[in-house]
């Protein structure tokens, strides 16, 4: 059965049917994959009960994974799955809940802020796909974000004044903003600032996009709270109920979503409780912008 991709009433995002992910697609289901995620940005699959291994396959037909190496604070002895998929749960390696104010769940926490995955990575990522195998019964939504839109509806004068701007992403803004210290030297380090465009045009629609992420902590050239305030009015304009697609979990969902052109954040849960969301993430091949020179 071919895919068929269908727009979600009322949402900028799409659902996909008429495929099972657990076996290897055709290079002609991946064309229609690519050609929906043009269109919407999100893809939503329901009933998609896969391994890690099946994630990881499909994942590897849109490019390179990028795995858990450098986006959070798990080191590798510290990994609950393989070191190419990345662990958004609320567990442990040994499946048992993070304590309250573990400082791994306390970094997680940042995902409740509106971002783009990787986008402190010089060449930041194209797709995350994001399987929900244990879903919080209340609450732990995915909302997801249409920064083209957000684009094109700014006035002209925005337009312009943003389209030549370049900012600095990293985890330690965002983690920053909700009061998260402590990093070590050697996380410091890890989480050097990169430069990214503020403004991005998608290789094949070649439709604009706002480039926005919790991580920005300042655009080149300008006061830092200045260019804070800024950010945070783009920020709010980009994430009105009206460019939002909000995506309640059911176990067995994957959802797909391009970074280039969407922001994301989950909404709160209940943490006592076990939510095992697993993600596979397409690596970026290319940079928004020539980074700084190390001093
Ligand atoms: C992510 C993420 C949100 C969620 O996987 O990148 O931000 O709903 N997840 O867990
Ligand atoms: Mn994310």
């Amino acid at each position: 059965m071919p895919v068929t991709i269908r727009p979600i009433p009322g949402a900028f995002a799409g659902e996909a049917s008429g495929v099972d992910l657990r076996q290897p697609l055709t290079a002609a289901d991946y064309a229609a994959i690519e050609a929906g995620m043009d269109t919407h940005a999100v893809l939503v699959f329901r009933n998609q009960p896969i391994t890690d291994e099946q994630q990881m396959t499909f994942t590897k037909g849109f490019g390179e994974l990028e795995g858990a190496a450098g986006g959070g604070l798990r080191k590798p002895g510290d990994y609950r799955l393989a070191a190419a998929m990345v662990d958004v749960s609320n567990l442990d390696k040994d499946n048992k809940i993070l304590p309250r104010d573990d400082r791994r769940r306390l970094f997680n926490l940042g995902n409740q802020l509106w971002h783009s995955d990787g986008s402190f990575r010089a060449k930041p990522p194209t797709y995350s796909i994001l399987s929900g195998r244990v879903v919080a019964e209340k609450g732990g939504n995915t909302e997801f974000a249409d920064m083209r839109a957000a684009w094109d509806d700014l006035d002209d004068e925005t337009k312009a004044m943003a389209e030549p701007l370049i900012t600095e992403h990293s985890q330690i803004y965002s983690r920053g903003s909700l009061g998260f210290s402590g990093l070590t030297e050697e996380e410091l380090k890890q989480f050097t600032p990169v430069r990214q465009r503020l403004v991005t045009t998608h290789p094949v629609s070649k439709r604009k996009s706002l480039y926005l992420s919790s991580h920005i902590g300042s655009i080149i050239g300008w006061p830092v709270p200045e260019g804070r305030a800024f950010i945070r009015e783009l920020a709010e304009h980009a994430t009105q109920p009206k460019y939002v697609y909000s995506h309640k979990w059911t176990a067995g969902d994957l959802v797909i979503w391009d970074n280039r052109t969407t922001m994301h954040r989950v909404r709160r849960f209940d943490d006592s409780k076990p939510r095992d969301m697993r993600r596979t993430t397409v690596a970026g091949t290319t940079m928004t912008v020539e980074q700084a020179k190390a001093a």
